[in-house]
C-alpha cells in the first residue's frame, strides 16, 4: 500500500502530521512518501505541482492530502498559483467524484450554528462532480488592453462545459451511493437559466432509469442552498457539479459544526484516490496548533477505506474519533462551554489512544 503524503500549505502540515500519527499506530504497513505541492512547492522549485510530485501521487494507490493556498500568492499568474495543484492533481489523475460526507456527530449539537432539532443525525452525502464545469472550460481568459497587459483588460470569460459521458458517470456514482444509503438523490441544477444544467438534468433523469429502487428530485441550487440551512435533514445524497458543489459543500460542512470535521474522498474509475479535508489551509491559524486535525484523520479513514480496502481499520478511526468527542476533548472550532479545549497535536494524540 503506497500512500503519497502532500502536506501543502498553512495548517496542512500541521493536520496531516496528525493523521500520519494515526495511521501509523494502526498495525498496518504502509509506504508513506511525503513531496511538496502548491505554495510551498512554489517557493522550492518554482511550480506548485512539480513534475517529480505529480508523478509520485500517479504512482501511489492513495494520496494523503493537507491544503494549499495562501494570499501572498494572490499575484502570481494564474498557472503558478497553488490552487492549481490540487486542480492539476484531480485532472491528472482522473478524480472525478468527489465524496463529501456532512455528518453531524451527536457530541457537536452545539457547535453548529443551527438550531439543534434541525441538525441533529444530520447525515449527508455530497457528490460533486470534479473534472468538468466551469472550474475547467476551454476557452477562458481575459481580453488584454491594447497594451498587452491583463491588468486593463475590458472583459474576462470562463466557460462552463459538461460532456454526457461526465454527467452520466457521476450520476451513476451517486445512484449507487443512494443504494448503500437511504435511496434518495437530489441532483442540484441551474436548468432554469443555464443550457449546460438543463443537460445535466437531462442526463442525470435518463441515467435513473437504471436504478427504479432509488427516488430521484431535482432542486435549483439556490433553492437548495435555501434548503440546506432550512431542512437540511430531507437530503440523502446530492449530487451536483463542480462549482455548485464547490459552495454547497462549504455551506452544508457548517451544520455539522465546523467545516475542520469534514473529510473528503476523490476517486477515479479504478478507486485510486486523493483524501483530504473538506477546509482549506487557513493561513490565519497556521502555526499556532489550534487546527482541527479530524478532517484530515477521517480522511485518513475514508482512504483506507475507498483505496486501501482496509474497511476494518477505517472504522476502528471512525470509532476513535467518536470515543474522543465523547471524552469531551475539542480543539477551538468544536469548544464549547463543559468540554476541553486542546491542541492540534493533542487531538492527534487522543485519537491514537482512543485507537
Ligand atoms: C475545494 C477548494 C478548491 C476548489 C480550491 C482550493 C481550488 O475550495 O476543494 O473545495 O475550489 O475545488
Ligand atoms: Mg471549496
Amino acid at each position: 500500500m503506497k500512500i503519497a503524503v502532500l502536506p501543502g500549505d498553512g495548517i496542512g502540515t500541521e493536520i496531516v502530521a496528525e493523521a500520519i500519527k494515526v495511521l501509523k499506530a494502526l498495525d498496518l504497513r504502509f509506504e508513506m512518501e511525503t513531496a511538496l505541492v502548491g505554495g510551498a512547492a512554489y517557493d522550492a522549485h518554482g511550480h506548485p505541482l512539480p513534475e517529480s510530485t505529480l508523478k509520485l501521487a500517479m504512482q501511489s494507490d492513495a494520496v494523503l492530502f493537507g491544503a494549499v493556498g495562501d494570499w501572498k500568492y494572490d499575484s502570481l499568474d494564474r498557472p503558478l498559483r497553488p490552487e492549481q495543484a490540487i486542480l492539476g492533481l484531480r485532472k491528472n489523475m482522473g478524480l472525478f467524484a468527489n465524496f463529501r460526507p456532512a455528518i453531524c456527530y451527536h457530541e457537536l449539537v452545539n457547535a453548529s450554528s443551527l438550531k439543534p432539532e434541525l441538525i441533529a443525525g444530520l447525515d449527508i452525502l455530497i457528490i460533486r462532480e470534479l473534472t468538468g464545469d466551469i472550474y475547467f472550460g476551454q476557452p477562458r481568459g481575459r481580453r488584454v488592453s491594447p497594451d498587452g497587459a491583463f491588468a486593463g483588460a475590458e472583459e474576462a470569460f470562463d466557460t462552463m462545459r459538461y460532456t454526457r459521458p461526465e454527467v452520466e458517470r457521476i450520476a451513476r456514482v451517486a445512484f449507487e451511493a443512494a443504494r448503500k444509503r437511504h435511496k434518495r438523490v437530489t441532483s442540484v441544477d441551474k436548468a432554469n437559466v443555464l443550457e449546460t444544467f438543463q443537460f445535466w438534468k437531462d442526463i442525470v433523469t435518463e441515467v435513473h432509469k437504471d436504478y427504479p429502487d432509488v427516488a430521484l428530485d431535482h432542486m435549483y441550487v439556490d433553492n437548495a442552498a435555501m434548503q440546506l440551512v432550512k431542512e437540511p435533514k430531507r437530503f440523502d445524497v446530492v449530487v451536483t457539479g463542480n462549482m455548485f458543489g464547490d459552495i454547497l459543500s462549504d455551506e452544508a460542512s457548517m451544520l455539522t459544526g465546523s467545516i475542520g470535521m469534514l473529510p473528503s474522498a476523490s476517486l477515479n474509475a479504478s478507486r485510486q484516490g486523493l483524501y483530504e479535508p473538506s477546509h482549506g489551509s487557513a493561513p490565519d491559524i497556521a502555526g499556532k496548533g489550534i487546527a482541527n486535525p479530524l478532517a484530515t484523520i477521517l480522511s485518513a479513514a475514508m482512504m483506507l477505506r475507498f483505496s486501501l480496502d482496509q474497511e476494518a481499520a477505517a472504522q476502528r478511526i471512525e470509532a476513535a474519533v467518536k470515543k474522543v468527542l465523547a471524552q469531551g476533548l475539542r480543539t477551538a472550532d468544536i469548544f464549547s462551554e463543559g468540554t476541553q479545549r486542546i491542541s492540534t497535536s493533542q487531538m492527534g494524540d487522543a485519537v491514537v489512544k482512543a485507537l
